[in-house]
């Protein structure tokens, strides 16, 4: 039974590498995991209850998406980050949603072959963030307990051990948090840092705890710089005041990783940094083929960031060539971008190792 499990289980590896197109290698990690916010989520939030929850449901979301256009939940105009993540381990795009994978009776399936998504637009670090109308991370970290579970109960805890520490764990979070508070002094700023990287910390140190060993992690970035906050200046101008609490927040998580790591046993991780990801495109724009850095392409009004992304506006004219799709989210070839320097990009995107040298570790 098990023998045939694990055929099947083979089979199904074998055929998403096929379907994969461009990707036709074997995948390098048994599956995937995903943890975060919007710019990671594939479709959660069109799961969730009520109307508050942000979902990029309808068009112009996902106008170029692969085989589309198709409004799968993705905040971008096609792939998003957790899809090139994915694609660079071997995989046909990021792991099903785990609130579709669950209402399709698949998620154990999906789980032991290619992995789960339990990213939400909205979520933030803190359960208070956005409250009620996301996956809190907390959340996320349950779910994947849960997951983790049923795991066990098809395929027995030892597989599953080896499943999970080989498998590749991406988490991106933590602009939410900064978008949702105002420190008003130095003191405040400090318990803000202090508190998200408490809970940070807890919810990497619980999914250890559940057998997870790889960790890639995309730092927070220049929240300041997207269309919907530039807008509010009238000269259009990045937040500076935000950005400093996203550089202080991802230079407080980097530190609390290096005290972590030596801590936890077999912990590996390799940390994206986004500010200097990003840095070309607001710095020189043109230099990684970008046109504009500080509008969305799709949107109305100043900067394309008074009107929301929706079917009645008229779209930029070359997608590729705008860094923002919408007033917050990267467009698919910025997202290209970003998981192409994670993966394999210069040194100073990463540290300690990249995404790739982290998947190629064995347990
Ligand atoms: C911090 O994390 C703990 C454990 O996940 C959770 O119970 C708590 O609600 C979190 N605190 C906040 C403020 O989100
Ligand atoms: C707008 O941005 C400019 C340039 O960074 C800055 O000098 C100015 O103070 C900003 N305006 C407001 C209202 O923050
Ligand atoms: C910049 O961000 C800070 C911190 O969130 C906020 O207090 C301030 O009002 C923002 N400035 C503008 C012009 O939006
Ligand atoms: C699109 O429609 C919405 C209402 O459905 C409206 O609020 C918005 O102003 C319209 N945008 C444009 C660019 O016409």
């Amino acid at each position: 039974m098990k023998g045939l499990v694990l055929l099947l289980g083979l089979a199904a590896v074998a055929g998403l590498a096929v379907r994969g197109g461009d990707a036709l290698q074997q995948p390098v990690v048994p599956a995937v995991f995903v943890l975060g916010d919007s710019m990671l989520d594939v479709g959660n939030n069109n799961h969730l209850p009520g109307e508050g929850a942000p979902r990029a449901n309808t068009p112009f979301y996902g106008v170029d998406f692969p085989g589309g256009p198709k409004a799968t939940g993705r905040f971008s105009n096609g792939y998003n980050i957790a899809d090139f993540i994915a694609k660079h381990l071997g995989f046909e795009r990021s792991p099903l949603a785990y609130l579709v994978l669950k209402s399709r009776n698949y998620l154990i399936p999906s789980a032991l072959t290619r992995g789960v998504s339990y990213a939400s637009a909205g979520a933030g670090i803190l359960d208070s963030t956005n409250a009620g109308d996301n996956i809190p991370l907390s959340k996320q970290v349950r779910y994947f307990a849960s997951t983790k579970a049923e795991m066990e109960a098809a395929w027995g805890t030892h597989r599953v051990s080896a499943h999970l520490a080989n498998s590749f764990f991406l988490l991106g979070i933590g602009s939410n948090d900064l978008f949702q508070t105002n420190p008003k002094s130095p003191a405040e700023v400090a318990a803000l840092y202090a508190t998200l990287v408490s809970n940070y910390s807890t919810a990497i140190t619980d999914l250890y705890g559940l057998g997870a060993r790889k960790f890639g992690i995309i730092n927070v970035g220049p929240v300041g710089c997207v269309p919907r906050v530039r807008v509010l200046n009238a000269t259009g101008a990045c937040n500076d005041t935000l950005n400093l609490y996203a550089a202080g927040l991802a230079a407080a998580v980097k530190s609390a990783l290096t005290e972590l790591a030596p801590k936890l046993i077999g912990f590996a991780y390799s940390l994206a940094d986004s500010f200097a990801a990003s840095q070309a495109s607001f710095t020189d724009p043109q230099s990684v083929g970008f046109v504009s850095s500080d509008s969305a392409c799709c949107g109305s009004g100043r900067l394309g960031a008074e009107g929301l992304c929706m079917k009645n506006v008229t779209l930029c004219p070359n997608r590729d060539t705008y860094a923002f799709w919408d007033s917050v989210h990267p467009t698919q070839r910025a997202a290209e971008l970003v998981a192409q320097g994670a993966f394999d990009g210069p040194a100073q995107l990463t540290t300690p190792i990249n995404f790739k040298q982290l998947a190629h570790k064995r347990y």
